[in-house]
Parts: C-alpha cells; sequence; structure tokens
C-alpha cells in the first residue's frame, strides 16, 4: 500500500471553506489527502504560503476561493488569479509538473465540487508520486 499524497488547500472562509464543510454535512467521499487551511480571502494566500507547504513536504497545494464577483472583499480573488497564474509559472519553471498546483473557484453551495477537486488532484498526485523538487530535508 503506497502512502497517501499530502495535499494542502488554502480555502476562503466566506466560500470554498463553506464547500467543503456542506461536502462534509452532505456526506460526500472524498480523500482524507487535504489538510485545509481557513483563510480570510484567497487574496490573502501569499505565494510564499504556497512555496513553504511545498518545502515543508506537501505533494500538491489547492487555492480556493469564491467565484468572480463573489469576493467577499470585492476583488481579493481577482488579485488572487493574478498573483497564481504568475506562481504556476515559476513553480513548473523550478520543474513542479503543473497538476501540482491549483487555484480554484468553490462557493459555499458548492459542496460537490469541492470533493471533486480534492479526488482529481489526489488522483494526480497519486500519479506523480511524491514532490522531491522543493521538498526540503528533515
Ligand atoms: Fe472568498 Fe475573497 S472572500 S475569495
Amino acid at each position: 500500500m503506497t502512502a497517501q499524497p499530502k495535499l494542502v488547500g488554502f480555502a476562503c472562509r466566506w466560500c470554498s471553506y463553506a464547500g467543503a464543510d456542506l461536502a462534509g454535512t452532505s456526506r460526500l467521499e472524498y480523500p482524507a489527502s487535504v489538510h485545509l487551511i481557513r483563510v480570510p480571502c484567497s487574496g490573502r494566500v501569499d505565494p510564499t504560503f504556497v512555496i513553504r507547504a511545498f518545502q515543508r513536504g506537501a505533494d500538491g497545494v489547492l487555492v480556493a476561493g469564491c467565484h468572480p464577483g463573489d469576493c467577499h472583499y470585492a476583488s481579493g480573488n481577482l488579485f488572487a488569479r493574478r498573483r497564481f497564474a504568475l506562481v504556476k509559472r515559476f513553480l513548473e519553471y523550478l520543474g513542479l509538473e503543473p497538476e501540482r498546483f491549483r487555484l480554484e473557484w468553490i462557493s459555499a453551495a458548492e459542496g460537490r465540487r469541492f470533493a471533486e477537486v480534492i479526488r482529481e488532484m489526489t488522483a494526480d498526485l497519486e500519479r506523480l508520486g511524491p514532490n522531491r523538487k522543493l521538498r526540503e530535508d528533515p
């Protein structure tokens, strides 16, 4: 039996974290590979959080926020979209496979979508194997 991949998820408290809650209360099944961190807004996720997660052993990182137009702070998710488009390219430049990082819009009503994203990312990470590119030695 292989170890389950480690997926770190930064979820905006207003939408995506509530979507994860809905997945739980709806008893939707998704892999326990995700370690979810609640943040005020996807725009609050500093790129160094993502890089640090990879350095500290994450095999994949998800940033999830409200759909464009629904951000509680009006444009935090639009900043996140611009910022993480660059971060994704930077991570690929460093040698990480593109499937290891995703930015997703998941609303509070989309528990099913949340479960689907976690299942997809976990399947990708299982296929890719452990992240060895940015990982710091313990
Ligand atoms: Fe959810 Fe900004 S409050 S992305």
